[in-house]
């Protein structure tokens, strides 16, 4: 996409995603649903105003299940997956076919590894899936333990961030334009290359569509032995620095049996470093990729 058609993009889009993060109303961002007799039911209204906010509004909200320390912790997995499979068919995220993810710390910090939802430590804003053919339009991580300390979610509306950086850096915009080879943090299919070659940024149905995960990026082009130039270099550390500027980004602190379900494609989301403590049950979310689209 060339950047007068990017700009126009900007310029049409609907007000709404460009949130300020002092501005959010969070309340209304939050949902209870109900769950009786061990049974969770979303009703269609609560469903239809999640996905209108996800889709069609700032890009994310909170879904509270009532009760949730009166469950086991395998017991609030099985309604994580109900929960997000109200909202659309859950895609596979692993050669097994696995529909969830346990996102939790299996190394130190001192050890990173590529899959870096396997940390605890500074990780980056990003979009799910960047790396692969077929996306999650949306997706969900729900709280079964937080963190001690830190481990808070944080939110950026990809409209915001690009605003921000259209008006600063007007003079470096192409390498919005261009493809990046993508680093496979893990394979989803046994066919699949390690890397492979995608644009950045494309106006898909209507809406910006991005494939932002910097430190895959680097990887990948690395791995290639394909270096970035001069302007793309600026463009990921101006872009980066913007993406994770506080008053662009809402933090959020999930609590157990919270679910945070947020727009894939123009929704950039990452998690406060945080410390397990021996002390309590270690942070887990459990992570669902949706295809909310097709259902
Ligand atoms: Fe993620």
């Amino acid at each position: 996409m060339q950047t007068n058609a990017l700009l126009d993009h900007l310029a049409s889009a609907n007000p709404i995603f460009f949130w300020d993060p002092s501005k959010l109303e969070v309340e209304r961002l939050c949902f209870h649903v109900d769950f009786k007799a061990g049974t969770l039911n979303v009703s269609s209204g609560v469903r239809n105003d999640i996905l209108n906010n996800v889709f069609d509004g700032p890009g994310f909200s909170i879904i509270r299940v009532p009760n949730a320390d009166q469950l086991t912790d395998n017991e609030l997995e099985e309604v994580s997956h109900v929960l997000a499979g109200a909202f659309g068919a859950l895609m596979p995220q692993n050669e097994a076919g696995d529909t969830f993810y346990r996102v939790q710390a299996k190394v130190s910090a001192d050890r990173p590894e590529y899959r870096l939802s396997n940390t605890s430590g500074d990780t980056s804003m990003h979009t799910d899936c960047s790396y692969g053919d077929e996306r999650p339009s949306a997706i969900s991580l729900f709280c079964i333990n937080p963190a001690v300390e830190g481990g808070e979610s944080m939110i950026a509306s990809g409209y915001r961030v690009l605003s921000e950086y259209a008006k600063s850096h007007h003079d470096n915009m192409s390498p919005l334009s261009r493809s990046y080879f993508y680093h496979r943090s893990h394979k989803r299919h046994a066919d699949d290359e390690q890397v492979a070659e995608y644009r950045l940024l494309d106006v898909v149905n209507g809406t910006l569509s991005f494939r932002y995960k910097w430190p895959y990026i680097e990887l990948g082009h690395k791995v290639k032995g394909v270096f970035l130039g001069e302007n793309e270099t600026h463009f990921f550390s101006s872009f980066e620095t913007l993406a994770n500027r506080a008053d662009l980004v809402f933090r959020y602190p999930l609590k157990r049996g919270e679910c945070l379900i947020g727009n894939n494609k123009w929704i950039f989301h990452n998690r406060a470093p945080y410390s397990d403590s021996p002390h309590a049950p270690k942070r887990l979310m459990i992570r669902h990729w949706i295809d909310s689209r097709t259902s």
